[in-house]
């Protein structure tokens, strides 16, 4: 039994449903916004979606402008401007429409108008001092759940790694989860985004954080996600896989945003933030390696993650469950054709140990995970993903040495 004091949070309207879009005027409205800042990235934007917000807020009499060069897997660097130009021009709010990557940085600039901070300082955990403008977080791949957490990533260039802000300020005030509006999403970001989404779901049912209020969504998720992959992946206009895709991304929001994300999510930011991995690819890869690790410190658990992904479970041992849901995995990947191991994605045997050194900087997160690591256990894992059999390792020179990042 969990007795522990939990706090669960999420935003305070949560709107849901195919064109639910359509009322977002009426939402800024109610959030006194009269003048609206879309903040959404170049290929969100040549899909020609932004109509689908900028109209109906247009629609209810708001000033509109849309910047649409916010960078995927977003550099620190890039926030600032973003924050000049919507102090410059007087928006009293802000829509994040897009993935995470879009979502994140209008997360950010919505906190940091005003305030003459930047984003380094607020990097860890409960260092933003305010709310900031009114924000609706629109997303557009069935993946991150940033539309409901209170967590902002972005990419350090300077340290090579990848930094969380994280603060009950960056819960969006409204988050409007439209499924239309990920049918255009190619199959390589469905799948990668959509496995970071299964990834959140496992991670929080698995977290010594997990609750009374997050398994119940996180199973469910897994289920949702489980089923409708693969057609929304292969079968991009499947509209029952879409919107199953958007709602156990949403649930895994909500789940991994109060009880965290463990091991998997910290052995792949060094692998993101070094070499330019996308979130979701870098999470496949290296998930079934750290489900192995973990698997022996929650058997059952792992019997019911298998058992929501559809996987017949009965009569078997909780050690043969588990096993079964480990193969499901790595089927679950070889099948939405995401890179498996290191190798597969370019990185040499060689960058293990800055690999290294970046999980230990995530304390963060392997708090969290079920099982505890030690440096050895990291490196370990790391090398069981590092060369695909068969194939030759990848050649080539180690990255600079990683410094030891901020939490
Ligand atoms: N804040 C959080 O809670 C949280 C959680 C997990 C991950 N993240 C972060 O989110 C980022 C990843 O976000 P993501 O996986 O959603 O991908 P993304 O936002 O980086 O988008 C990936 C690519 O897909 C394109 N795209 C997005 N939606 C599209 C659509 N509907 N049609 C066509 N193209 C589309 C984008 O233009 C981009 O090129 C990473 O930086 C990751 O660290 C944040
Ligand atoms: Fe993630």
């Amino acid at each position: 039994m969990d007795t522990k004091i939990r706090v669960h949070r999420a935003p305070k309207t949560l709107i849901t449903g195919n064109n639910c879009v359509n009322v977002i005027g009426d939402e800024a409205k109610k959030l006194r916004v009269t003048k609206a800042l879309i903040i959404t990235d170049p290929g969100v934007a040549g899909c020609g979606t932004v109509a689908s917000v900028e109209t109906p807020l247009r629609d209810a009499g708001i000033d509109v402008g849309v910047y649409d060069q916010a960078v995927p897997e977003p550099p620190m660097s890039s926030i600032a401007e973003i924050v000049t130009i919507a102090e410059k021009s007087g928006y009293n709010g802000i829509v994040g429409f897009g993935g995470g990557s879009a979502i994140d940085v209008a997360k950010i600039v919505a906190a940091l108008v005003g305030t003459g901070d930047s984003v380094e300082d607020y990097v860890g955990i409960d260092q933003v001092p305010r709310k900031g403008l009114p924000f609706i977080a629109v997303p557009t791949t069935a993946g991150t759940g940033s539309e409901v957490t209170a967590i902002a990533i972005f990419s350090n260039e300077k340290l090579n790694v990848k930094q969380g802000v994280v603060s009950p300020h960056l819960i969006p005030n409204i988050a409007l989860v439209d499924p239309r509006l990920t049918w255009s999403c190619p199959a390589n970001v469905t799948a990668a985004s959509g496995m970071d989404a299964l990834i959140h779901n496992i991670e929080a049912y698995i977290s010594v954080n997990a609750t009374m209020h997050t398994d119940p969504l996180a199973k469910e998720g897994i289920s949702l996600i489980a089923k409708s992959i693969r057609a929304a992946t292969f079968d991009g206009s499947n509209a029952w896989a879409r919107h199953n895709m958007a709602m156990g991304s949403l649930l895994g929001g909500i789940a991994f945003g109060n009880a965290g994300v463990g091991a998997v999510h910290a052995l792949s930011y060094p692998i993101g933030g070094t070499f330019h991995v996308p979130h979701g690819v870098a999470n496949t890869l290296i998930l079934p390696w750290v489900m192995e690790y973990n698997m022996l410190a929650c058997l059952q658990w792992f019997g019911e993650i298998g058992q929501a992904m559809g996987e017949n479970i009965e009569g078997l041992s909780e050690r043969e469950a588990a096993d079964k849901t480990l193969a499901a995995l790595r089927q679950l990947a070889v099948d939405l054709e995401v890179p498996q191991y290191l190798s597969d994605v370019g990185i040499p045997v060689s960058a293990i140990g800055e690999l290294v050194d970046g999980a230990m900087t995530q304390t963060r997160l392997l708090t969290n995970n079920p099982r505890q690591l030690t440096r050895e256990d990291i490196t370990q894992i790391y090398r069981n993903a590092a060369v695909r059999p068969g194939s030759k390792p990848v050649k080539g020179k180690a990255p600079a040495k990683a410094v030891k990042a901020k939490k």
